[in-house]
């Protein structure tokens, strides 16, 4: 990941190259069995080099504490592209092509058991499914032996704060709920198949 990393900061695949002001790789545990993938950098991201700082990843890190999972040892986050895109646009069809082979590496070095796809950019970026995210929110996809889950993206959450059952927000947090259950049958399975060997 170190390795990664060093290349990844001199990336100049395509035009974010130009207007950024740090490559964001990622953050948290890399030996983590969880990922996160967001979009892209927004400007807060952009200023210090780190993914979901800004108020959506404040929001993201107390939804994980909720669940009892530590931001810094439970979760690696990353992003579907690693350059801030102007004004946070959307990131083009071919920034997110250009930008895959270091996605796809992180996903192999860090190899999560588990994968959230926050938001319809992830989604469609990663798995190429392209029906509504509120559609597919809260289901395992099995692919490659990980198990994906698309979930709401934290901004949008922002822009949807009820917490009334059946909005948004309270369906998150069921999915989020439903991943440490995931997270907690594949613990008690790794120390079954221990006391066994
Ligand atoms: N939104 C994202 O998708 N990623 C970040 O890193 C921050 C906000
Ligand atoms: N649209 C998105 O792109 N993401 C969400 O999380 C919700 C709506």
């Amino acid at each position: 990941m170190e390795a990664l990393t060093r290349e990844c900061l001199g990336c100049r695949r395509c035009e974010l190259a130009a207007t950024r002001t740090h490559v964001v790789v990622g953050r948290g545990n890399p030996l983590a069995r969880l990922m996160l993938i967001g979009e892209g950098p927004g400007q807060h991201e952009d200023e210090t080099g780190l993914p979901f700082v800004g108020r959506a990843g404040q929001l993201l890190d107390q939804i994980l504490a909720s669940v009892g999972l530590d931001p810094e040892q439970d979760i690696y986050i990353c992003n579907v592209v690693k350059c801030r895109p102007p004004g946070n646009r959307k990131p083009t069809p071919e920034e997110t092509a250009h930008c895959r082979p270091w996605l796809q590496r992180q996903i192999e070095l860090v190899n999560p058991a588990v994968v959230l796809l926050a938001g319809s950019t992830a989604m469609t970026g990663v798995l190429g499914i392209k029906t509504g995210i509120t559609k597919m929110r809260g289901q395992w996809i099995e692919q490659e032996g990980r198990a994906y889950m698309p979930v709401f993206h934290p901004s949008f959450l922002l822009r949807n704060a009820s917490r009334q059952k059946g909005q948004p927000k309270w369906l998150t947090w069921e999915d989020f709920k439903t991943v440490r259950a995931r997270l907690d049958t594949l613990e008690t399975s790794a120390q079954s198949s221990e006391t066994l060997h």
